[in-house]
């Protein structure tokens, strides 16, 4: 009999599709030792309670206590890092101010590695103890710094997706925030690139760079076209805004005669490892770009509320095959929960079928077939962000990676609303999703190792 590196006996869920949760009841999860599920094995199977005795006797073996539940790991496919520090406020303008007048001076100060280092460890604890086990982040414009972020990544055991982000056209970015050149900021995200290809060559659980223009408009074409051919050249993954806002959007139309999607597919940035954040106002065409490149949306419905002043019509771009998954977009989202953004992805889908569209009649309700439940947000927030990434992550599956959230609902002091012994596991699965805080998830696995645990 094969010995693994760990086995876990406990009830999870794990998506299968947008629509189709599987309970896997009383399951053992058979780790090896690079970290991935090697087995999954259910309890009518010939070797469970074989496999059970003999890791318990070696003591590579948990079972989860009562009332707990296994859930992937969170994954969150937008977050600017240096933004946490300004969470919570300042949400109130639009979002071209927003950027001048809050966050550019914000982001200028991690050319501070020590004011870096304070914002970023506190980033990536938090978001580990809300269950977020791969995050794609947006860092500064500042390589040293963005490569802290990534260091604290590797040795906090998050999985971290690191871009340095690039600013580099002095008519739209301040004197005082922007890169020094084009060339400069070509030479930058290279040298980027390389030192954190180095650094994961130790790192268990991986951490990458990706190839961040901030969006087209804080960029030249020269610097767009040259950041197509960098992420080509070291094949990394890459990242932008696209379609977020009117503003935005209209400035693209006005500069390059094209749509968003369209522009970013000419400069060479979509792809199987493209993700792009908030793609609220593509069009069937966008989509269809997105659908036929294996770009994935990176949805980020609290920030949306806030920047975007639309609702992206998440059920219309899954039915047509686009690949999407879930953002906090930290800090235009005030939250660095993807539980509070799992539930306002079902709110605001709520809201667009059946609010008023004032586009129709006074009396005509909002627009059909949007609408999507919990179990939709769930798998946005796992395995669609693992498809996004292109990575073998959320899933509680054999071949996938053991990332995962121990979440307890029978804690003292934070018990959810479960009475009696017959309440169904599909709606155990529902009050999680909507009713779990931070309190509730108890540990927290990324790659095989535990890099949280509740006191
Ligand atoms: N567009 C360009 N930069 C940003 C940013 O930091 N946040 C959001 N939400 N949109 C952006
Ligand atoms: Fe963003």
């Amino acid at each position: 009999m094969t010995t693994y590196f760990r086995v876990f006996e406990g009830t999870a869920f794990t998506a299968r599709s947008p629509k189709e949760i599987d309970v896997l009841k009383d399951h053992l999860f058979c780790v090896d030792a690079n970290g991935i599920i090697a087995r999954t094995v259910a309890p009518d199977a010939d070797d469970y309670e074989a496999i059970r005795q003999r890791h318990a006797d070696e003591g590579r073996y948990q079972r989860l206590g009562p009332g707990q539940y296994l859930l992937p790991g969170f994954v969150d496919l937008h977050v600017h890092a240096p933004q946490w520090a300004q969470s919570g406020t300042s949400l109130d303008v639009p979002l071209y101010d927003w950027l001048h007048a809050h966050t550019f001076p914000l982001e200028s100060k991690f050319a501070d590695l020590g004011f870096a280092a304070e914002v970023y460890d506190d980033l990536v604890a938090t978001l580990l103890a809300n269950g977020t086990t791969t995050a794609l982040y947006f860092a500064t414009i500042h390589k040293e710094s963005s490569l802290l972020l990534a260091e604290i990544c590797a040795k906090k055991g998050q999985r971290g997706l690191v871009g340095k982000v690039v600013m580099d056209d002095p008519a739209q970015n301040p004197d005082y925030y922007r890169d020094a050149d084009t060339s400069t900021a070509l030479a930058d995200t290279e040298a980027f690139i390389v030192a954190v290809k180095a650094l994961a060559k130790n790192v268990k659980q991986g951490v990458y760079p990706v190839v961040t223009p901030r969006f087209i408009p804080s960029c030249t074409d020269e610097a767009l076209t040259g950041l197509g051919a960098l992420a080509a050249k070291h094949d990394t993954h890459i990242q932008s805004h696209c379609s977020e806002s009117d503003w935005e959007h209209e400035y693209v139309l006005e500069r390059l005669g094209k749509r968003d999607a369209a522009a970013l597919r000419d400069f060479g940035l979509l792809g199987d490892k493209s993700v792009m954040a908030h793609c609220n106002l593509l069009d069937e065409n966008d989509a269809a770009l997105f659908a036929a490149t294996g770009t994935a949306v990176g949805h980020c419905p609290i920030s949306n509320v806030y920047f975007s002043n639309s609702v992206l019509p998440v059920a219309r771009w899954l039915e047509k095959g686009v690949e999407v998954g879930l953002g906090s977009d930290v800090s235009g989202g005030y939250s660095p929960s993807l539980y509070d953004n799992a539930r306002q992805a079902v709110i605001s889908s709520r809201m667009l079928e059946e609010g008023v569209d004032p586009a129709l009649s006074a009396d005509a309700r909002g627009v059909p077939s949007s609408r999507i439940g919990i179990a939709e947000a769930f798998y946005l927030a796992t395995a669609g962000g693992g498809e996004a990434l292109s990575l073998p992550i959320g899933r509680l599956a054999e071949g996938y990676a053991w990332d995962a959230q121990i979440v307890d609902i029978a804690l003292a002091g934070a018990k959810l609303p479960v009475f009696g012994n017959d309440v169904p596991k599909h709606e155990i699965f529902q009050k999680i999703m909507y009713l779990a805080r931070p309190e509730n998830i108890r540990e927290v696995w990324v790659q095989g190792e535990r890099v949280h645990k509740r006191a």
